[in-house]
C-alpha cells in the first residue's frame, strides 16, 4: 500500500472513506471536533447516545449519502495509553480492509499518546495499515478457500509534512515483519536450509549495498564447525550458514551482527519430541525469520551503519547417521561438547556460528535471537521475549528499542553461577543443564562462545507464533525490536 501525505482535512476530504480517531470520554482530537461541526454534531451525538462507545480497537463503518464513508476508531479514555493507540490501528485497518473502501484519509493532530510523541503515533500508524495486509493463502489450492485478498490502496495523511520518515520507518518494519511470518508459516517441506539461503539472495538482489556469503557443509568442516555439523548430518537437507553482508556505514566500521537459529524443522532428533503439535516445530527458523525481515526493512531504510546478519540453517532429523545422546563433538573454537539430548540442537547450531561471526566479522555488537527453550516460554508466555545480557548498555538499548516498539522483552538472569549446570564428565561442556532454569543454561552454554564481545540472547521461543486454533501463525516478532535497536545505533 501507498502512504500519501494529504492536503486535504477530514472536513473537506471527498475521497472513498475518512477515518475518525475518537476517545470514549474527554474532548475528542482537533479533527475529529473540527469534522463533527461539519456533520452538525453528528460524531458527538454518536458518543452522547452509545451507539458508538469509543473504546480502545471498537471500530464503526459508516456510509454516508453524500461523502466519505466515515470509519470510527476508538481509541479509549483521553489521554491515549499506547496500548489502546496500537489496538486501535489495527481495528481501524482491518475495518477499512472488509469495506468497501480501498484508500482513505486519516488525521493524526491533536492526538497525544501516554510517554509518546506524534513521530511515534505516525510510525504505528504505518506499521498497523502495512502489517494488517499480511496474509497467507500460498498453500491453499482453491481461491474461496484462501483469505480475501487485502483491498487498502492508499492512506492518506492529513497534516503529516513533519512525519514523513516516521511513516516509512513504521512501513519498513511492517514489511520486515510480514516477510518473517510468512517464512514462518510456509511449510517445513518447502523452507528449508537452502530456501533460507536463497532467500538472502533475493533480499541481497534487491541491493548492491547487500552481498551474502553461503557456506555449505564442506565449507564449515574445513572450518572445525563439529557442534553445528553434529546436527545437520541427521537430515538429507544439507545445513546452511547464510551470512548477509550490509554496507550502509562506512568502510572498516565493525558492523552490528545478528545472528538467527534457523532450525527449519526441529524433530528432536534422536531424542525425538512427542507427537503432539509436533508440525510447530516449523517455527523453529523464526530467529533466522527474524533476521531476514529485519535486514529487508535496513535495506528499505538504508541505515547507515554496517551491519551483518549470520544464519545457521539445519534441519534436526533422527537418522542412522544422526548424532545419539552421548556422542562428543568439538566446535570451531576448539571447545569440545558431550551431547546429552539431541534435542538442545539450537545452541550447538547457533555457537558456531557465534564463533564464526566473531571471527570473521570482529562485531560492535553481536545479538542472536532464537526459539530455544521451552523453558522460556514457561516463565514468560507469550508476552515477552526472554533478554540474557551481561552488558548493561546493551540491555539497556535493546529494553529502550522495546519499549518505543512495544516489542516486549524481559531481562532474565545470566549469572556465573548458572555455569556450572553445564559440567560434564568427559567433556569441556555438557549441552544441557538438567531441569532447573533451562532458559539461562542455554544462555550460559551459548555465553561459552561470546566472550569479550558485547552480546546478548533473546529467547523468542515464546513470542515467535501464536499457537493452535485460528490464531495459529507467526508473529514476525522481533523484527520491530531489532530495527529500533539498530535504528538507534
Ligand atoms: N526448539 C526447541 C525449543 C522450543 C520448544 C521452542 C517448544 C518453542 C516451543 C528447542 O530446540 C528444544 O527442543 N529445547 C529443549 C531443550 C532441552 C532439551 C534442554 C526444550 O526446551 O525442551
Ligand atoms: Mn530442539
Ligand atoms: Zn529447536
Amino acid at each position: 500500500m501507498e502512504f500519501k501525505l494529504s492536503s486535504s482535512t477530514p472536513s473537506n476530504y471527498s475521497g472513498p472513506a475518512i477515518i475518525v480517531p475518537m476517545f470514549s470520554e474527554g474532548e475528542q482530537p482537533e479533527a475529529t471536533k473540527a469534522l463533527d461541526a461539519t456533520l452538525s454534531g453528528y460524531l458527538s451525538s454518536l458518543i452522547d447516545n452509545k451507539d458508538f462507545k469509543g473504546k480502545a480497537g471498537e471500530s464503526l463503518v459508516i456510509p454516508q449519502a453524500n461523502g466519505p464513508r466515515l470509519i470510527l476508531m476508538g481509541l479509549g479514555k483521553s489521554p491515549c495509553q499506547a496500548k489502546d493507540f496500537i489496538k486501535a490501528v489495527q481495528s481501524a485497518a482491518s475495518s477499512l480492509k472488509s469495506s468497501a473502501a480501498d484508500s482513505a484519509l486519516i488525521d493524526l493532530s491533536g492526538i497525544a499518546v501516554d510517554g509518546f510523541d506524534a513521530h511515534w503515533c505516525h510510525q504505528h500508524l504505518a506499521h498497523g495499515f502495512q502489517a494488517s495486509l499480511y496474509h497467507f493463502d500460498d498453500c491453499k489450492s482453491k481461491a474461496e478457500d484462501a483469505p480475501a485478498t487485502p483491498t487498502i490502496q492508499s492512506l492518506e495523511i492529513a497534516n503529516g509534512t513533519d512525519f514523513e520518515k516516521a511513516i516509512a520507518f513504521g512501513q519498513a518494519m511492517a514489511k520486515g515483519q510480514n516477510l518473517a511470518k510468512k517464512l514462518g508459516d510456509l511449510p517445513p517441506n518447502i523452507v528449508t536450509p537452502s530456501y533460507l539461503a536463497e532467500e538472502a539472495q533475493r533480499l541481497a538482489g534487491l541491493s548492491d549495498q547487500m552481498t551474502t556469503t553461503i557456506l555449505d557443509e564442506d565449507k564449515m568442516e574445513e572450518l572445525g564447525m563439529g557442534s553445528f555439523l553434529s546436527v545437520s548430518k541427521g537430515s538429507i537437507e544439507p545445513g546452511k550458514l547464510i551470512c548477509m553482508d550490509y554496507k550502509g556505514g562506512k568502510d572498516g566500521d565493525a558492523p552490528h551482527v545478528l545472528v538467527g537459529k534457523g532450525i527449519t524443522f526441529d524433530t528432536g532428533g534422536i531424542s525425538l519430541k512427542p507427537g503432539a503439535s509436533m508440525d510447530e516445530m516449523k517455527y523453529d527458523m523464526c530467529g533466522a525469520a527474524s533476521v531476514v525481515g529485519t535486514m529487508l526493512s535496513v535495506l528499505e531504510l538504508k541505515l547507515p551503519i554496517n551491519i551483518v546478519a549470520v544464519i545457521a540453517a539445519a534441519e534436526n532429523m533422527p537418522a542412522g547417521h544422526a548424532s545419539k545422546p552421548g556422542d562428543i563433538v568439538k566446535a570451531m573454537n576448539g571447545t569440545t561438547i558431550e551431547i546429552l539430548n539431541t534435542d538442545a540442537e539450537g545452541r550447538l547450531v547457533l555457537c558456531d556460528a557465534l564463533t564464526y561471526a566473531i571471527e570473521n566479522y570482529k562485531p560492535a555488537s553481536i545479538v542472536d535471537i532464537a526459539t530455544l527453550t521451552g523453558a522460556c516460554m514457561m516463565a514468560l508466555g507469550s508476552v515477552n521475549s526472554g533478554l540474557f545480557t551481561e552488558d548493561d548498555n546493551l540491555a539497556q538499548e535493546l529494553l529502550g528499542a522495546s519499549q518505543s516498539s512495544k516489542d516486549a522483552i524481559w531481562r532474565m538472569p545470566l549469572q556465573d553461577e548458572y555455569q556450572e549446570l553445564l559440567d560434564s564428565n568427559f567433556a569441556d561442556i555438557a549441552n544441557i543443564g538438567g531441569r532447573l532454569a533451562g532458559a539461562t543454561t542455554a544462555a550460559c552454554f551459548l555465553s561459552r562462545f561470546t566472550k569479550g564481545y558485547s552480546w546478548a540472547h533473546l529467547d523468542i521461543a515464546g513470542t515467535a507464533w501464536n499457537s493452535g486454533g485460528k490464531a495459529k501463525g507467526a508473529t514476525g516478532r522481533p523484527v520491530p525490536l531489532l530495527l529500533t535497536y539498530l535504528a538507534n545505533k
